[in-house]
This record gives C-alpha cells, structure tokens and sequence, in this order.
C-alpha cells in the first residue's frame, strides 16, 4: 500500500474538547450565515428595488444599458450569498438528510464551476447522529473544493451508501490524480481536516488512484462508533 492508500488510524477514544470546538465552529457558522442571508442579502434586495426604480425613470439608452448592467451584478451577488449561505448553514441537512445535501451542494457546485457533477448513488435513508452528519458534510465540501482546485478534471462522481454497520462517502474525479507528496504537505489541511473529523468519528479516509486517470476520496464512518457519542439523530425527510 503506498502513502497515498494509507487508511487513517481511528483513535480509541472520541475527543471531547475536538467535539466541542468542532460544535463551536457549527455555531459561528450558523451566525455569520444568518447575517450574510438577513442582513447583506436585505440590503442587497434592497438596493435592487431601488435601481428598478430609477432605471424605469431612464430615457437614454447608454444610460439604461448601465442600470441593466448593474442589476445583472445585483443578481450575481444576491445569487452568491444565497449560495454562501447554503454552503455554511445546510439547513436543508437537518430538514432533508445527507443524500438531500449533498445532491444539493453537487449542483451547486456543477453550476459553479462547469465541472460536470454526477451522483451516481445517494442513499437517502442514512441516519447518523446529527455530528456525524455534519462532519461527512464539510468533508464532502472540502473534496470538492480540491476537486476544483488541484484536479484539473472535468467529471465527478459522488456515490453515498450505507453498507453493513458503514456510511460510505466516494468522491472520483477524472482529473491529475495525487501523490504521496501531495498528500504530507505540511501547509495544507483540508486532508488533514478530514482526517481529524473521522478519528473523532472513528471512521477513516482512503485515497486511490482512478482508472485512467484523477483520484478517489472514500470516506468511511462506522453507525456503531457514531452512535457511541450520543449525539441527536439527523434523519431523512423528519422535521426537527
Ligand atoms: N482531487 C485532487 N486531485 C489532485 N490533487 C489533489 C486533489 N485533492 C488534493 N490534491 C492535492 O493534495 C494536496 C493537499 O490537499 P489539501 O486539501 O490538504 O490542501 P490544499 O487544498 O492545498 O490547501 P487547503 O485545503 O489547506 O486550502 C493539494 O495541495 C493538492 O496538491
Ligand atoms: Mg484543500
């Protein structure tokens, strides 16, 4: 097995300050989505009602043309914090389950970077505690980030399954794929991020090469040690 298939070691005990501050960073994320949404996004309608109004007092057609433009850049921000907001609070995790949130961030993130997104598989029947699902969630963020900025690649394919006491979590890109050294760079720490959240999990990470080319990031999180820490259940389709 080479570095780039080393599996993580799952620790013996779950950590409870890694937990708490890992629930901490949850909440300041919850915090800064809802003044980007309420208080950014408020402004921003705002001021796009305002230019309507004024562009339809416009005669000069250079002149409307320019309020044209700058209604387009209004939808353009108004679409991003929209996004920015989904991306830090995924509310529609809580309310709809996993495979709900990550089909929805997989468009997202295939409309925003042309990067073609298939899901192949999304289970949505999961339960894991609300934690765990959180965790699993920003892993999948982040792989997708590296996807668009490392992988040079113009497929993914996103499989979520539960398979015996197992979540499992695949990202594959048809990109440049990674090597040893790309995974132990010492500034880095989107990997070494994911890695932190599954020992808290006990679950672990593999990374492998794809056939004819890019990577494979599975992600694996035992029910039975996520369980273990007690934490609210986040379930498919059932309001909190
Ligand atoms: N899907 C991928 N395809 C190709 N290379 C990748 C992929 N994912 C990660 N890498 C390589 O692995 C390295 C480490 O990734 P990691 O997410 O830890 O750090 P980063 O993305 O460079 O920085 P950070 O996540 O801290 O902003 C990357 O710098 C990149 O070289
Ligand atoms: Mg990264």
């Amino acid at each position: 097995m080479n570095a780039a298939e080393r599996p993580t070691k799952p620790s013996a005990q779950p950590n409870a300050l890694a937990n708490h501050l890992a629930a901490a960073r949850e909440e300041e994320r919850e915090r800064i989505a809802r003044d980007l949404h309420d208080i950014l996004g408020g402004h921003l309608v705002a001021i796009k009602i305002e230019t309507a109004l004024l562009a339809a007092r416009l005669e000069a057609e250079p002149l409307r043309r320019r309020a044209r433009a700058i209604q387009k850049l209004l939808d353009d921000a108004l679409a991003t914090v929209s996004r920015l907001t989904r991306e830090l609070r995924p509310g529609i995790l809580k309310d709809f389950g996993l495979g709900a949130a990550i089909e929805c961030q997989a468009e997202d993130f295939a409309q925003r970077t042309g990067i073609a997104c298939r899901i192949v598989c999304a289970d949505h029947d999961i339960q894991l505690p609300q934690h765990a699902a959180v965790a699993l969630f920003r892993i999948f963020q982040e792989a997708l980030t590296n996807v668009c900025k490392h992988a040079q690649a113009s497929q993914v394919a996103v499989r979520l399954t539960q398979e015996g006491d197992e979540v499992l979590l695949e990202v594959s890109d048809n990109g440049r794929g990674l090597t040893a050294a790309d995974i132990d760079k010492p500034r880095a720490f989107g990997l070494r991020g994911m890695r932190e959240r599954l020992d808290e999990l006990g679950g672990r990470l593999e990374l492998h090469p794809c056939h004819p080319s890019g990577t494979r990031l599975r992600v694996a999180i035992p029910l039975a040690a996520a369980e273990g820490s007690g934490a609210e259940r986040c379930k498919g389709a059932q309001p909190q």
